[in-house]
């Protein structure tokens, strides 16, 4: 048995991984062509991957001895699921370890926007302060405006939190919600907790998008929120709202937004993900009133070495102790699996 490792690992998640077979690493930042990432498949059993990583059909198909996907994020839009449960590769996520630190960097996102730090970072080290001026570098207030979380899972929730906090008054819609009206959502008990401790209230997409002075999105991307965002979306918004998003890029049309931002249908942008990392849209790359990050959501030490683990063991968990990873995708496969191995 043998594991390749795309990335580099804490020396100490290297040594536990180690207990189960030789790891081969390939540290690479942007994805492989399929061809390489299939010569460096042959012979594996066990993938650890990370966003970027293209574990589309052909790869799945072409790696005829690989057992185990396991991915060191929570989004999994990079592999194709089905196609593996077919082949009977068990494929595992991060959820849980990186809600805290996604939803902090969406959060200061939200206030460097709505503050402007990064403009004033810049006006104070070019020179150009010559003194207090009363309407210098004027930002929006955020107590008591309103924030509109698209998708509110772990992340959306933690992110709510933080906003609760802040005074910002908060309406959410969830994944199932969309294409639905007001009239057509059905509020469960989930909801009715978030009402209770957070006073926050489910709505269409459309509803929070006409009603949002922030918008922040935390769903997964997938074929229904793939350009989810575009055009009509940023029409609906009002023209101070700012826009934040930390999930994935492909899930705003990035052309409608520049054109948004570049005759101010919107105020401004916090952007940590792209349509096509890590090339940003030179417009969004111009504009003063758009911050931007290089997908940093989870990237503190902690959380880095948490999700690491995480992987890690789940593969322990699967090849060492043969029982079923807490975290896995098709946990349907996991007896077949099991009377396979
Ligand atoms: C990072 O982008 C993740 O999905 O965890």
């Amino acid at each position: 048995m043998k594991i390749l490792c795309l990335g580099r690992l804490p020396q100490d998640l290297e040594e536990k991984l180690l207990e189960l077979a030789p790891i081969d690493f390939i540290d690479r930042t942007t994805a492989l062509p399929d061809h390489e990432l299939i010569e460096a498949l042959q012979g594996k059993t066990i993938i650890l991957t990370e966003p970027q990583d293209q574990l589309n059909e052909k790869v799945v198909a072409a790696a005829p001895e690989l057992k185990m996907i396991a991915q060191r994020a929570v989004g999994f839009d990079n592999i194709n699921l089905p196609v593996c449960s077919q082949n009977n590769i068990l494929v595992s996520n991060t959820p849980g370890v990186l809600d805290n630190a996604t939803a902090d960097l969406a959060f200061a996102l939200l206030l460097a926007c709505g503050r402007r730090i990064v403009e004033a970072d810049s006006y104070v080290r070019s020179g150009q302060w010559t003194g207090f001026e009363n309407d210098l570098l004027l930002g929006t207030e955020i107590f008591g405006k309103t924030i509109g979380i698209v998708g509110m899972g772990r992340i959306g929730y933690a992110m709510a939190k933080r906003c609760h906090a802040f005074s910002l008054k908060i309406i959410y819609s969830r994944s199932g919600d969309l294409g639905r009206d007001d009239n057509e959502i059905e509020i469960d008990e989930r909801d009715k907790k978030l009402a209770l401790e957070l006073n926050a209230q489910r709505v269409s997409l459309e509803t929070l998008l006409k009603n949002s002075n922030f918008v922040s999105v935390h769903c997964l991307l997938s074929a229904t929120t793939t350009e989810l965002i575009g055009h009509k979306e940023f029409s609906l918004m009002p023209h101070d709202c700012i826009f934040i998003n930390t999930a994935r890029g492909k899930i705003v049309d990035e052309q409608a937004l520049a054109d948004a931002i570049f005759t101010n249908k919107i105020k401004g942008a916090g952007l940590d993900v792209f349509y096509s990392e890590p090339a940003v849209h030179k417009l969004l790359l111009a504009a003063p009133n758009v911050v931007l990050a290089p997908h940093i959501g989870s990237a503190t030490a902690e959380t880095r070495h948490a999700m690491a683990n995480l992987a890690v063991s789940a593969a322990l968990e699967a090849f060492k102790n043969k029982s079923k990873p807490a975290n896995l995708l098709n946990p349907d496969i996991w007896q077949d699996w099991l009377e396979k191995q």
